[in-house]
């Protein structure tokens, strides 16, 4: 899709369909949506007047305007209460309104800047949340359906902006709003790829990709490096699988002076979590295709942060393996040495995520990363907790975890931090080895981000658990149904905020 910028009068855009938008309680519209209603004589605010149109936020009324001005028709947008207004907002109102054109069969479609004027957003911040809106707003993953090919498809959004002064801004926002949006999708497609397509040697060809056209280093460890390196942890999930584990590494250099001023980004990559011999459930099942969606993250968020090139380097690492009940699977009572020299005791097969991440976290560790962001899809109790609406953050580092949630709540990705406390590990104590991987029904999100703490060893570590945010089961927003791409976002912004400003 195309998204362009221009000055000039709304109204007048030869295309076949505007958005203009509306706050609610305001019945005699001004800016671009009182121009296009003069030209319709009046037929917007008639529609207020008649309790039609109140524009709350989300409420879409399309009116035909029969040749009184170019374009066939106007979408008129609510944008809620005033108070409430966000990016988060224009995301939402862009998506809808891009997927109800899109649906109708329009192809191109003006737009105003949405908050850029009473809204009193600035008119960057409005022109990235339009591009994030309706490139996450019309996504779709129909890549195994016949006949999608020529499916109706929006192919251009023109914003119009009336102040010609404005236009640079704009599109400067547009073109971080394409990179943010896009990086969101690539964690999006890898999310909702099937388990068969989508092993852990297809999700290294696709940080291979990343890495060729971004121009990063990166480092595939197979199995027999692992082995070497002495990555029990991980090794033990792996074992159960026919599939070849993958350990992968990517490097952005940012500040290549400065060694110490670093991030590493570090994602659990389960391309199926079966459960292993403690298998789970069959209701359901197929959704632990998506338990690889923390390492998809880190994979498309290094793509986005090497394209903005921020004075900070970057590691991104994904411990990518399936977790299979097979012949020569691990199983509960068995004992795994972490690359550190720690042991655990395998309680529950099916806590694989706190495994490979201690082998993972470990190693970034022996790299010299002094500030680890680790993400996962690693509880159950996640959802639970706070549902699909938040991500649980946890950590070791105040002002680090500090900086994930002020970044979260930057980019509109909601994050609660819940607590740690050295009373917790009592319940992940083993009889025979230094740990065991399971802490029992109680708390059982923080003890399970706690054992991936105890591999951090001195480093600043926060662990986000997107169990719960990673998916959508309907149509939220900006989200359609699947995956989210969430924390992809929030992981650019956090390396652009800690980079040191230059
Ligand atoms: N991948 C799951 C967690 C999960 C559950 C993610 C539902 C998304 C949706 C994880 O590996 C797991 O199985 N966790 C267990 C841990 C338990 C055995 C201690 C859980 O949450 O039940
Ligand atoms: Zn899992
Ligand atoms: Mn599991």
């Amino acid at each position: 899709m195309d998204i362009r910028v221009t000055d000039g009068d709304l109204a007048r855009q030869q295309v076949p369909a505007v958005v203009v938008n509306l706050f609610q309680g305001v019945t005699s519209p001004g800016g671009a949506t009182g121009a296009v209603d003069a030209a319709l004589d009046g037929a917007i605010s008639g529609l207020i007047a008649d309790g039609e149109i109140r524009g709350k936020r989300g409420e879409m009324t399309l009116v035909h305007t029969l040749g009184k001005i170019a374009p066939a028709r106007v979408l008129v947008a609510g944008l809620g209460e005033r108070s409430s207004f966000s990016g988060d907002t224009v995301r939402d109102v862009t998506a809808e309104a891009c997927r109800r054109l899109r649906d109708i069969g329009v192809s191109t479609v003006a737009t105003v800047a949405h908050g850029a004027g009473v809204g009193g957003m600035n008119a960057r911040d409005s022109g990235q949340a339009i591009a994030e809106g309706a490139l996450l707003g019309l996504y779709r993953f129909d890549r195994y359906k016949s006949g999608t090919d020529d499916a109706p498809s929006l192919d251009e959004v023109v914003i119009v902006e009336f102040d010609a002064g404005k236009v640079d801004e704009i599109r400067s926002g547009v073109e971080k709003g394409i990179l943010l949006a896009e990086a969101a999708n690539l964690c999006r497609d890898m999310v909702n790829e099937p388990a068969n397509r989508f092993t852990p040697t297809r999700m290294s060809e696709i940080a291979q990709d990343v890495a060729a056209k971004c121009g990063l280093e990166i480092d595939v460890i197979d199995e027999d490096r692992m082995r070497e390196m002495g990555m029990g942890a991980l090794l033990g999930v792996a074992q159960g699988s026919v599939e070849p584990a993958k350990l992968i590494v990517l490097h952005y250099r940012g500040d290549p002076d400065n060694a110490a001023n670093n991030l590493g980004l570090i994602g659990k990559g389960i391309t199926f979590d079966s459960g292993g011999i403690s298998i789970k459930p069959a209701a359901n099942m197929g959704a632990m295709k998506g338990d690889m969606a923390g390492g998809a993250s880190v994979i498309a968020a290094i793509r986005a942060i090497s394209a903005l090139a921020p004075k900070i380097n970057v590691t991104a690492m994904v411990a990518a393996t399936e977790n299979m009940p097979g012949g020569r699977a691990q199983r509960p009572g068995d004992v795994v040495t972490v690359m550190n020299g720690k042991t655990i005791e395998i309680d529950n097969t099916d806590a694989e995520g706190r495994l490979v991440l201690a082998d993972a976290v470990s190693y970034a560790r022996t790299m010299g990363i002094e500030r680890i962001v680790d993400v996962a899809t690693l509880t159950g109790a996640m959802i639970t907790a706070l549902g699909d609406v938040t991500t649980g953050a946890f950590g070791s580092d105040q002002p680090l975890v500090d900086a994930v949630l002020a970044a979260g709540s930057a980019v509109g990705e909601r994050i609660w931090q819940l607590p740690t406390y050295d009373d917790y590990r009592e319940q992940y104590k083993s009889d025979v080895a230094d740990f065991k991987n399971t802490g029992g029904r109680a708390a059982g999100s923080i003890t399970g981000a706690q054992l991936i703490g105890e591999f951090a060893e001195g480093a600043a570590w926060v662990h986000l658990d997107i169990a719960g945010t990673s998916k959508t089961d309907r149509l939220k927003g900006h989200n359609p149904k699947g995956a989210t791409g969430v924390p992809v976002r929030t992981l650019v912004r956090l390396a652009e905020d800690l980079a040191p400003a230059e």
